[in-house]
């Protein structure tokens, strides 16, 4: 697991966009893995601008979001489909129909995560995955207790992660669903490069259980110890609880200039 601490958010998407430059550049039909939430917003706005700069084309590539609210109308806004589109899918030149969800709204909800697994592995699998990560630990929507070798399944979120996704709902956590679609932890383990960015002190417990602490089912995301190439971009905030955060720094500072994430 890489550690990189960075001031701020714009430099975490220009470290991303640079792995992701670099995979579409040897594999032009990259598979992506795409994150909802306020975490990859600036990894998704650099890639914008190199897209519009002609640097780079996800013409040839795919992608599959992590997770999905149960229930939510197709038109709702914060449903992960339209989010993901709002965000980046639409602002790129994606071709039409190259990037899936789970569907929150399928009457039979173990075949459509069966169906999205499937999906996922005719594509030859995820190459590369973009992470955020719960204030509880969680990744996509892998809540404590989850399973260490789980698949897309249905989970009951959390009263912290619907409390905390209040904001996206009018501050209202009684409109937050009660239930998701997610990727498991098995399926985010199978991605080949995994890159989690966590932003804020609000995630600084999380981060350090992920990157310090044993590995549990209690701090799911935890599990990407056993990864073997996983990158957490962190700014200052969500690294300081980090109890080797100057080894962090200074491993990085002194990378060889070969060397991507
Ligand atoms: C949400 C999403 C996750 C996301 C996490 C953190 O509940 N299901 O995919 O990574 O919470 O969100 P944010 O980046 O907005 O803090």
């Amino acid at each position: 697991m890489e550690v990189v601490i960075l001031p701020d958010a714009a430099q975490i998407g220009t470290v991303a966009a640079d792995a992701v430059e670099a995979l579409l550049a040897r594999k032009p039909a990259a598979v992506l893995g795409l994150a909802t939430g306020s975490s990859p917003l600036a990894i998704y706005d650099e890639l914008v601008a190199r897209c519009d700069a002609g640097r780079i084309s996800f013409r040839h590539a795919r992608g599959f979001t992590l997770d999905e609210y149960v229930g939510l109308p197709a038109e709702h806004p914060e449903r992960y489909r339209t989010v993901i589109d709002t965000v980046f899918v639409s602002r790129v030149d994606f071709a039409p129909g190259t990037v899936a969800g789970p569907d929150g709204l399928a009457e039979d909800i173990p075949a459509a995560c069966a169906e999205y697994e499937a999906a996922i592995a005719a594509t030859g699998g995820i190459d590369l995955q973009i992470l955020g990560i719960g204030t509880d630990g969680h990744i996509g929507f892998n809540e404590p207790g989850s399973s260490l070798a789980s698949r897309t399944r249905i989970k009951t979120l959390t009263r912290q992660t619907r409390i905390d996704n209040a904001r996206f709902f009018g501050d209202d956590v009684d409109l937050v669903p009660t239930h998701c679609l997610t990727q498991g932890l098995g399926t985010i383990m199978a991605a080949r490069h995994v890159v989690l960015v966590a932003l804020g002190r609000s995630k600084a417990e999380a981060v350090h259980q992920l990157v310090e602490g044993p590995v549990s089912a209690m701090w799911p995301a935890t599990i990407l110890q056993h990864h073997p190439h996983v990158t957490v971009l962190l700014d200052g905030g969500a690294a300081r609880r980090l109890q080797l955060a100057d080894y962090y720094r200074e491993t990085y500072l002194s990378k060889p200039s070969w060397q991507g994430i």
